[in-house]
């Protein structure tokens, strides 16, 4: 394809897990992008796989009409298509990638197969207009590199040194749970609906975040671990209430607040360690956690003590969005990392 970078536009399609979403860029720049959030997996306390890869298929239409009637683009306009091969849930992922792969054999255009992981660190790199209320001050925030990139999501935690778009290094990661696995476990054993990462963050802010002590845990080097973390919960829980009886709401408050502050600290002291040790002097983070406002707030405030740059994404491009997607295929289209039509999709995709 002989498009250059700055003009060629690429529809991005993510179904990894439980949202679909379509995005349309040219070059860095996000045209426009719908989303729908699958919310049939609420009354389940979790995302159901059947459930969602359904949900997709139902979606996966009538969300490219409404992006085309958004952004007044349409399938002339569109060059390549990137959509997420993995990882992730595998049924999700089929409909997705067939979906693209049917599309692109049926419009002759050419397909670039994304990496998730890759393509959440990646969404720094997306221009838009309304970066500039994610914290940061400019229009794009692209990180100075190297950088160290804390990528928190439900599926994942892992530190990763970025030395280019294309050249990235995981040099951490969780050795059993993801951070969002444990907001989302706690939330459902005090009641709080699903996904609970956002109810925590909401009910924390009027908590008191010292009423509970939860141990953390003692994990050498850059790893990870938030199994223990639960259990330190759900024992602290279970004698509170053997002792004082169910939980109230100011309870509830305060254990999200609790919660939060020790993930957050957790996160963030591992992320510091990181870059000292990596000699980074920019960090960002990005996944679905990095909507979590303490922890927005302690990297600001990090990034501030350290005379770092700190680059958090857009509300909009921290969960699974196809924008990321859309921008990790501009990366793989300069690099002729193209893809087949038989390219199946990978559940499990080690490494990046
Ligand atoms: O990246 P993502 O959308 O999907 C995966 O690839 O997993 O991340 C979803 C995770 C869920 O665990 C959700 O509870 C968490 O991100 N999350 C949050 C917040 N918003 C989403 N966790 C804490 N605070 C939030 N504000
Ligand atoms: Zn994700």
């Amino acid at each position: 394809m002989t498009s250059p970078f700055s003009t060629r536009v690429i529809l991005g399609v993510e179904s990894s897990c439980d949202d679909t979403s379509m995005a349309l860029l040219r070059g860095h720049k996000l045209l426009g992008q719908v989303d729908v959030a699958q919310l049939v997996h609420a009354q389940y306390g979790g995302v159901v796989p059947e459930l969602a890869s359904r949900a997709h298929q139902l979606h996966i239409a009538p969300i490219l009409e409404a992006l085309f009637e958004k952004t007044g683009l349409g399938w002339d306009d569109v060059d390549a298509i990137a959509y997420t091969r993995g990882p992730g849930l595998h049924g999700s992922l089929l409909v997705g990638s067939a979906w693209a792969r049917s599309a692109a054999w049926a419009r002759g255009i050419p397909l670039l197969p994304v990496h998730h992981m890759r393509a959440h660190i990646l969404a720094h790199w997306i221009e838009h207009d309304t970066l500039a209320i994610s914290g940061t001050s400019s229009i794009q925030s692209a990180p100075g590199l190297p950088a160290m990139g804390l990528t928190v999501s439900g599926g994942h935690t892992q530190l990763v040194r970025i030395d280019s778009p294309w050249a990235m290094e995981v040099v951490g990661t969780t050795l059993d749970d993801a951070a969002g696995e444990a907001f989302d476990k706690v939330a459902k054993w005090i009641g709080l609906p699903y996904p609970g990462g956002p109810e925590i963050d909401r009910r924390a802010a009027s908590g008191d975040a010292s009423a509970y002590t939860f141990s953390k845990p003692s994990v050498g080097g850059l790893d990870f671990s938030f199994s223990g973390l639960k259990t330190s919960v759900l024992n602290t829980l279970r004698k509170a209430i053997d002792r004082d009886g169910p939980l109230v709401d100011a309870d509830i408050d305060n254990v999200c607040a609790s919660l939060q502050k020790t993930i957050v600290e957790i996160l963030v002291e591992q992320l510091e360690r990181a870059a000292e040790k990596h000699g980074c002097k920019s960090i960002a983070i990005q996944g679905g956690v990095s909507a979590n406002s303490g922890l927005r707030k302690a990297v600001l405030e990090l990034g501030k003590k350290q005379g770092w740059s700190v680059h958090i994404p857009p509300m909009l491009c921290c969960t699974d969005n196809g924008a990321m997607i859309a921008m990790t295929g501009q990366f793989m289209a300069e690099k002729d990392q193209w893809g087949r039509l038989d390219d199946a999709p990978l559940a499990r995709w080690p490494g990046f």
